[in-house]
Order: structure tokens, then sequence, then C-alpha cells
């Protein structure tokens, strides 16, 4: 094994894209690459070695990427001795692995989503044999635990609860990048969450691509309610939260849940992604218009001050203009709180790949901009209403082009700018809301 001594001075960085998922990955490899004593470089172009940690989803996902790679061949020229690791969702798809053989030969270590425990050990081969390392396991086998992670905040962390998506929805890559569905044992996660508790975190996010599926399939009993029953009991967490859930397997026992456990917090992320219910069938979602809207409703029944957001697709193949009126309609009965919107975009290996009825740009773009107005309206309405009101805001640090302005979050998951010393940096305090925003709310500290 690599010497940790033979390290020292040695540096890394690793830039991100994607998901929450993807960013925890990260910090799994910035907790490897420090136990190796790999100092952290905020310079892509200085470190010694350098990751990209690659996601498939996300708009322009390649173009960025192979925009980001080709900056690192410079580096690669001047000091050969780098290394150059790329990682993530995309080197799940044997086109881009084709493509980095072909055009991008000085790249050093290229591994998947599913063998990041192996990355000390990849990495030593690249540096102790100057061998190029190309290793991507098709398939999830056992989920690993111990792994080390050098979390971004010490207050606020990510904790995975299950791996991978068995949804294929007809569009989506993640069910190929990500393998099968695989559910971390409930006593690994809240021994996890203990220690993250002692370590000083206040709040965790549960993650997983569908967490309402948790435990199927598995080998105990517990599903995604008993899980934050238990972690509700932890001692020194303060807030739960989770993503993403999928409308079609949320259980009446979870939205109880957020009755039951005070340190839910009460937004919920549910993708909706169509308002047509024949939209909805042709991406394979499982659920009509009518389900979403009468799960919408008991939730704001049993929890009426819910913050709920959503990711909605516009121009998925076969859109017509009155499908993209019934999400517009949805998008009016609902309301909101945030949405992260896409513009459909053909992901290779997919079934919506091979449909005909492709929407053209231009109309894809005009009814992107018309629902994206819509929902910036409504968000800013509802941020409005939120004026006067004093809330309880974790807060996350300094902003970084003003030091005295501090911002963080409320328990609906909305961003808070006050002014405030750094020190109020991992604390909750009560803010009273002066000015609510498009994207966020201000505010001051309420003595
Ligand atoms: N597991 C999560 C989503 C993961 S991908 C869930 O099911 O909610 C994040 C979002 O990317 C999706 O919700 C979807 O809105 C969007 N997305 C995925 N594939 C896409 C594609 N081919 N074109 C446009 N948007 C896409
Ligand atoms: Fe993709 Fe659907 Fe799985 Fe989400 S639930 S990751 S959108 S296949
Ligand atoms: Fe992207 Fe992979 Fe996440 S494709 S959205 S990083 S699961």
């Amino acid at each position: 094994m690599m010497d940790k001594r033979s390290n020292l001075n040695k540096s890394y960085n690793i830039t991100t894209f994607g998901c929450q998922m993807n960013e925890h990955d990260s910090e799994t490899l910035a907790g490897m690459l420090e136990e190796l004593g790999y100092i952290e470089n905020a310079n892509r172009r200085e470190a010694d070695v350098a990751i990209i940690n690659t996601c498939s989803v996300r708009e322009n996902a390649d173009k960025r990427f192979f925009g980001t790679l080709g900056q690192l061949k410079k580096v690669k020229e001047e000091r050969p001795e780098t290394v150059v690791a790329v990682c993530g969702c995309m080197m799940q798809q044997q086109h881009i692995i084709d493509t980095l053989k072909a055009k991008y030969p000085w790249v050093d270590l290229v591994f998947g989503t599913h063998n990041i425990h192996q990355f000390p050990s990849l990495l030593n081969n690249v540096l102790n044999e100057r061998n190029k390392v190309v290793d991507v396991w098709d398939n999830g086998g056992d989920i690993i635990e111990g792994l080390p992670a050098k979390r971004m905040y010490p207050f606020k962390a990510y904790v995975n609860i299950m791996y991978g998506c068995n949804n294929f929805c007809t569009y989506c890559i993640v069910p190929y990048t990500r393998g099968r569905e695989r559910s971390r044992h409930p006593g690994e996660i809240v021994n996890e969450v203990k220690a993250l508790a002692a370590s000083g975190v206040k709040e965790i996010t549960l993650l997983g691509q569908n967490v309402n599926s948790y435990g199927k399939g598995s080998n105990f009993t517990q599903d995604f309610a008993d899980l934050i029953y238990m972690l509700n009991d932890i001692d020194g967490i303060e807030r739960i939260r989770f993503m993403t859930s999928h409308p079609k397997d949320l259980s009446n026992k979870l939205i109880h849940a957020f009755q039951k456990c005070d340190k839910l917090c009460n937004s919920i992320h549910l993708p909706v992604q169509s308002g047509s219910t024949e939209i909805l069938t042709r991406m394979n979602r499982k659920y009509s218009k009518e389900d979403y809207l009468q799960l919408i409703e008991k939730l704001r029944d049993v929890i009426p001050d819910i913050a709920i957001t959503t990711d909605i697709i516009v121009g998925f193949p076969g859109e017509s203009d009155e499908d993209f009126n019934e999400t517009m309609d949805l998008v009016e009965k609902v309301r909101f709180d945030s949405a992260f919107t896409f513009l459909y975009s053909i992901r290779k290996g997919t079934p919506a790949e091979k449909y005909k009825d492709q929407v053209p740009e231009s109309i894809k773009h005009q009814r992107f901009d018309r629902l994206v107005d819509r929902l910036n309206e409504i968000s800013q309405e509802i941020n409005k209403s939120y004026e006067g009101n004093i809330v309880l805001v974790l807060a996350e640090g300094s902003s970084k082009t003003n030091t005295k302005m501090i911002s963080g979050r409320t328990v609906t998951g909305k961003l808070v700018n006050f002014k405030g010393p750094a020190e109020l940096t991992g604390k909750l305090v009560p803010i009273r809301i002066t000015e609510g925003k498009t994207f966020s709310l201000n505010g001051d500290i309420e003595k």
C-alpha cells in the first residue's frame, strides 16, 4: 500500500458534476485521499491528482466534461507526473470509454460508480507502474461499508441509504449508470448517523434515487418510514431531509412520519416530470396526473405548511401542446415552492432514444420559457408570504462576495440571507424575514 509519508505535500483536486449522490461520492474520494496524506488544492491545474467526477444527466454534461478534460491536457504536457483520473456516471457508458481511449489517451485512470472503494489501489497501480488503468464494473456488488469521507460541512452531511434504481423511466440513464437498487442495512445507517451527531452534525440528508423503495428486496424488514423513526431518536441530530422520492411509492406511513417525527423537515422533493397522464405513461412513471394531485392533497392535509419542490421535463417525445398545457395546469394547481426544469434530451441506450416523435428544439424552448416564467412567479408569491414571519435558519456560512452576510436554510429548505458574524455558522438562528424574492429570502436576526 501507499505510504502516507511519501505523499507529504502532495495535493488533489476533485471537480464534481451532477447530483448529491455524486457530491457524496466525491466526499468519499476526498476522504480516501486525505487518509493517504494528500491535501486539497483549490486549483485543478496545480494538483498532483486531478479527478473529474462526471454526470450523464445534467444539461451539457458531455460538453462540460470534455471541456474540463481538455484544460487538463496542457497540465499533463507541462507536468507529466500529474495523475488525471475520471470517474462517475459517464464512465458506465461504453461510448464514453471508447471516446476517452480514442481521443484522450493521456488520461491515467478511469473507474466507475461501482468500484469507488477501489480507488486507493487503482491510484497505487497508476503511480507505481506508471500504467494507464481503466477499471469499470458493470454492476454494483455488495455495499461496501466503512469508507472514509471528507464532508463539505461539519454541521450537515449526506448519508447514502441506498444505491441504484429499478424504475427505468424511459428517458433516464441512471438505472444503467448506477445499477439495481441495493439498500444499506438500517443498523449501518444508524451507526453512521450517531457518529456524525457525535462529531457535531445537526442536519442529515438521506440519499437514494428513490428513497421510498428503501428496504425492498433486502434481508431486513424495515422500510423507509421505519428508518426515519429510528434516525429521529438520535440525540444531536436536529434536522432530517431526504431525496429523492418517487410519487408512485410515497406511503401513508411516510406522510404520517412527518407528523410524528419532530426532526423530519417539512419539505419534500417529489419529481412529477409531466402533467400529462399520457406522457407520464410513456415515461413509465406509473402514476397519473390525478394520482399526483391526490398525493399533494394528502400531504398538505397532514402537513399544511410543507414545501413541495419538483423536477419537470419539457419536450419529451410526443409531447403535444395539449400535453404541455396539462403540465401548466398541474403547476397552477400544485403551486410548487420551486422546480428544476429540464429540456428533454436523448440519452444513448434509453428506450426514449428510439421514440420517433421528437419535439423540435424551438418548440421545446418556447414551452420551457413559458413554464419557467410561471414557476418563478409562483415561487416569488410563496416566498413573499414569508415576509414578517420568524423562521429558524441553519446558518451555513458567510457569502463569498460579502463576508458580513450569512446564508442558511429554513426547515422548508428556503435559502435565507442575513447580516451576522461568521461565528453563527453551524447554528440555528431565528430570523425575521424582510423580503421574499424568487430564489431566496432576506431577513434580520431576531433579537
Ligand atoms: N431519481 C430521481 C432523479 C434523478 S435524475 C427521480 O426519479 O426523481 C434528475 C432529473 O433529471 C430527473 O428527475 C429528470 O427530471 C431529469 N432528467 C433525467 N433524464 C433526463 C433526460 N434524458 N432529459 C431531460 N431531463 C432528464
Ligand atoms: Fe431515473 Fe426514474 Fe430512476 Fe429517477 S426513478 S433515477 S428518473 S429511472
Ligand atoms: Fe448525474 Fe449520475 Fe446523479 S447521472 S444526476 S450524477 S446519479
